[in-house]
C-alpha cells in the first residue's frame, strides 16, 4: 500500500490528539476521484465532531478542500487528472487533512483559475452556510434590515458580504478587535458586544442571523420586525439546543424562529466561487498553518475567536 502524510485522530478528546504521521494513501473506486490536496480550511464541524467522538471512517478530519485531480475512477465524467477542484467533504467522510483524499464527483466543483487554492478552501462550508441561511431560511430581500450576530468568524465574514450583495442594510455584532474589519467588509453598522447589548436597542430587523454567542431567544424575538425571521446558524452548544428545542414555540404569530443545517450543493458553491472570482466577495484568512501544525490550528479555532478562516497548507 502506498503511503502519504496525514493528520490522524484516534481518541475522543481535544485537538492535541491529532497526530501528524504516515497513513495509507486512499485508492478511489469507480465512482470516486483521487485529489492531491493543496489547502484545507478548518471548521467548527471538525472540532465539534472530535469532541463528540464522531470520528470519520479513515480517522482523518478536514472537510473544506481544494486541490488537483490525481486520478479518476472509470465512471467519472466531470473531471480528469490535472483539473483544479474544491469542495466540502463533510458528508463524504472528511479526509482532507492529508496529502491525498478521495471524493465522489458530486462533492466537487471546478476551481475558477482566478482564485487561489487557499481562497478556494475557505468557501465551501462557511460561505455556503451563510448563503443558505440568508437566502433559503431567511428569505432575504433587497432593502431588508439584517442583523448578523457573530459577524467576525468564518461564516459571519461571508454573511456580511453576501447580505450586502443582496442589497440590504447590515448591522454586525462582534467584539472590539473586529469592529474595523466588519466595517471594511461592508457592514453599515457595527455593534461591539463588549460595550453594547444589541437587544437593548429599539431597532427592529427583518432578518437576524444568530451565528455565534449565546443570547436568549426572547432577546432575538424582541428585535424582530413584524414578519421578521430569526435564523439560528450556530453558537454555543446551549444556544443551539435552545433554538432547536424551543424555536418553534416562539414561532407562533408572524415572527419566525428557524435554524439552518447547510447542505453541500454544487450549484450554490459554483455561484459563490463565481462571486469570489469576480471580486464580489473575499475570504478573510486569519492564520495559515502547515499540515504538521494542524493540532495547533485546531486548538486556536476551537477557542472561538478566530477572525475569518484558518487554513492548512499542504
Ligand atoms: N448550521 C449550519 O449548517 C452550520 C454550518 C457551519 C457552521 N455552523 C456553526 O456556526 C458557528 C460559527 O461558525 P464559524 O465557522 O463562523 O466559527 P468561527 O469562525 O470559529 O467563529 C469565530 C467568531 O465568533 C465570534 N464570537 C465568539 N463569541 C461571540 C459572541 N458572544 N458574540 C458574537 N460573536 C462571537 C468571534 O468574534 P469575536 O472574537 O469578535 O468575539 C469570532 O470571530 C459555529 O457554532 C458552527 O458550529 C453551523
Amino acid at each position: 500500500m502506498e503511503k502519504m502524510k496525514a493528520v490522524v485522530y484516534n481518541k475522543k478528546g481535544s485537538p492535541e490528539k491529532l497526530i501528524y504521521c504516515e497513513a495509507d494513501k486512499p485508492v478511489p473506486n469507480d465512482n470516486e476521484v483521487l485529489i492531491k490536496v493543496h489547502a484545507v480550511s478548518l471548521n467548527a464541524a471538525d472540532y465539534r465532531s472530535m469532541k463528540m467522538g464522531i470520528i470519520p471512517k479513515r480517522k482523518i478530519f478536514g472537510a473544506d478542500i481544494s486541490g488537483s485531480i490525481e486520478s479518476v475512477g472509470k465512471n467519472i465524467t466531470l473531471f480528469k487528472p490535472g483539473d483544479e477542484v474544491m469542495g466540502d467533504l463533510a458528508s463524504f467522510g472528511f479526509g482532507g487533512l492529508a496529502q491525498y483524499v478521495i471524493a465522489p464527483e458530486r462533492a466537487l466543483i471546478t476551481k475558477p483559475s482566478r482564485i487561489s487554492f487557499e481562497e478556494g478552501a475557505t468557501l465551501p462550508m462557511a460561505a455556503l452556510t451563510a448563503l443558505q441561511a440568508l437566502r433559503d431560511k431567511g428569505n432575504i430581500q433587497k432593502g431588508h434590515k439584517v442583523l448578523i450576530v457573530g459577524c467576525a468568524g468564518g461564516v459571519g465574514t461571508f454573511a456580511i458580504q453576501l447580505a450586502k450583495y443582496f442589497e440590504t442594510e447590515v448591522t454586525g455584532v462582534c467584539s472590539s478587535k473586529n469592529v474595523q474589519q466588519s466595517d471594511s467588509l461592508g457592514a453599515d453598522f457595527v455593534i461591539d458586544y463588549t460595550k453594547e447589548d444589541f437587544s437593548k436597542s429599539d431597532k427592529l430587523y427583518n432578518l437576524i442571523l444568530g451565528i455565534n454567542g449565546n443570547y436568549p431567544l426572547l432577546a432575538y424575538r424582541k428585535c424582530l420586525a413584524p414578519n421578521g425571521i430569526y435564523v439560528m446558524v450556530g453558537g454555543s452548544i446551549s444556544q443551539i439546543f435552545k433554538s432547536l428545542l424551543f424555536g418553534w414555540v416562539f414561532s407562533f404569530g408572524p415572527k419566525k424562529m428557524r435554524s439552518v443545517a447547510a447542505k453541500s450543493n454544487r450549484h450554490d458553491l459554483e455561484f459563490l466561487a463565481t462571486l469570489l472570482a469576480n471580486g464580489k466577495i473575499k475570504p478573510i484568512i486569519d492564520r495559515r498553518y502547515s499540515l504538521d501544525k494542524t493540532a495547533d490550528a485546531m486548538n486556536y479555532l476551537s477557542q472561538g475567536h478566530s477572525t475569518g478562516k484558518v487554513i492548512i497548507n499542504i
